[in-house]
């Protein structure tokens, strides 16, 4: 299929379960894809698969709290592949789970570190390049923590809202400069952030915790990647021209009750 074909994505968090599943998505699309995370074994693993299915691709290792190094994961993208039409902006942490009163601090920070600044500053240098280019689609990772509130959870659903809130942002400022910024909540998907949720919730029996999130989901199941993956290769695509500033759940319709 070729409905990304010679376009060139970025993609942070692209070791992690949702990134690598995109960027497998977007390589089947025809994308050339710039791979970026700090953990340097998971996203040189991802571009081994992407290559294996044909796409171009480089990886580039980057903190997204750093500013220095999220420029150079903008100008290297430049300089490699010409332009940059797609940005899934997506790394992400959930942080510890506990209650207001007894939330960490420092853990506090941390995650407003990688939650908000680093989705901030891919926002703000990618901007900067796509409004040179008058084009460009951006996806931002939300949560449904960054919709509804979540008992323990305090640093991670502050910073889901603030992802949902520097989207609309950022749609008001950038729409006159063709460039669509949208954000995805998803609901529990399968990935590592959800099985290390499992673990901490319930080390005994982490297929408790699973099945206690499937009974809150009308589904009754949890997401996969690969549905998530579809969305976000959807928003990336010309076949959404008009969805701008949204926030988009796809959660079986957790929040919808
Ligand atoms: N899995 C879910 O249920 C779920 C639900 C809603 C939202 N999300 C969001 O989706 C995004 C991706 O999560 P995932 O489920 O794929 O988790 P994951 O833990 O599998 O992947 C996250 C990736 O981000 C990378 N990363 C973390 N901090 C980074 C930093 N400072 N700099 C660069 N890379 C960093 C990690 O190395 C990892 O590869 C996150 O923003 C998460 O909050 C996930």
């Amino acid at each position: 299929m070729t409905r990304l074909k010679d376009k060139v994505a970025i993609i942070t968090g692209a070791g992690g379960g949702l990134g690598r599943q995109t960027a497998i998505r977007m390589a089947e699309e025809g994308a050339k894809l710039s791979l970026v995370d700090f953990n340097e074994a998971s996203g040189r693993e991802t571009k081994k698969i992407v290559e294996e299915l044909g796409a171009e691709a480089i990886f580039i290792k980057a903190d997204v709290t750093n500013s220095e190094e999220v420029q150079n994961y903008v100008s290297i993208t430049k300089d490699k592949f010409g332009r940059i039409d797609v940005f899934y902006n997506n790394a992400g942490i959930e942080g510890m789970v506990a209650p207001t009163a007894e939330y960490d601090e420092a853990e506090f920070d941390k995650v407003i570190a990688v939650n908000v600044r680093g989705v901030f500053l891919g926002l703000k240098y990618v901007l900067e390049e796509m409004k040179k280019q008058g084009s460009g689609s951006i996806i931002n990772t939300s949560s449904i923590g960054g919709l509804v509130g979540h008992e323990n959870f305090s640093a991670y659903v502050a910073s889901k809202h603030a992802v949902a809130g520097m989207t609309k942002v950022a749609a008001i400022e950038y729409g006159k400069h063709g460039i669509r910024i949208n954000a995805i909540s998803p609901g529990p998907i399968k990935t590592d952030m959800v099985i290390n949720a499992a673990r901490k919730n319930n080390p005994d029996n982490p297929q408790e915790y699973y099945d206690m999130l499937a009974n809150l989901i009308p589904s009754r199941k949890l997401g996969e990647p690969n549905e998530v993956a579809n969305l976000v290769t959807f928003l990336a695509t010309n076949e959404s021209p008009y969805i701008n500033g949204s926030i988009i759940a796809i959660d079986g319709a957790m929040t919808a009750i």
